[in-house]
């Protein structure tokens, strides 16, 4: 009984991997840190959150409680999601806040959407700076010039 639940587990497991949805193949090209940075202060993200370990005089506050990004505590704890926290902002709110504080009334993250203002690269390099401030669990990346016996 015990074996063939487990056995269940590692195929539930395996067929998740390999679904359509599964993000298996996902790969970017490797993104520019000072661009990066660059894109984190145009875009004003610090107007709503705050970065551990990086220090910005910030001018203009959106947001009352600032979103701390960074470090370990945040719920980001993959290179994927934190991609996703930046185009896809409701897939998953940030935890350890009030409802009010991250959401609207329908449930949707205040996280402003930026999907149709910034270019792909400017994605990459962004993604590339955060990641530096989070200890996520390493990303493989595809090496497209290696092949395997
Ligand atoms: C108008 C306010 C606002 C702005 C501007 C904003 N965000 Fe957010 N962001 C939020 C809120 C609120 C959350 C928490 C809800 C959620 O998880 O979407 C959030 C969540 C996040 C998360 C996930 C945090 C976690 O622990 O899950 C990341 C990463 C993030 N934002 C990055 C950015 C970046 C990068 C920018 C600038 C390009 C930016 N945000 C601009 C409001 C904002």
């Amino acid at each position: 009984m015990k074996h063939s639940l487990l056995f269940a587990f590692v195929f539930f497991l395996t067929a998740c991997s390999q679904g359509p949805e599964s993000p298996r193949g996902f790969s970017l090209p490797e993104g520019d840190l000072e661009r990066g940075e660059q894109v984190f202060v145009q875009y004003d993200c610090l107007s709503c959150h705050r970065l551990q370990g990086y220090d910005a005089v910030v001018t203009e506050r959106e947001l009352d409680t600032p979103i701390i990004l960074g470090g370990t505590v945040t719920k980001v704890k993959t290179y994927a999601e934190l991609l996703t926290s930046v185009i896809n902002p409701s897939h998953r709110l940030a935890s350890g806040y009030q409802d009010e504080q991250i959401m609207d009334d329908a449930g949707q993250s205040l996280m402003r959407n930026y999907n149709d203002i910034m270019t792909v690269s400017e994605l990459i390099d962004l993604v590339a700076f955060l990641e530096s401030y989070y200890e996520l669990n390493p990303y493989a990346q595809s090496h497209y010039h290696m092949y395997y016996p």
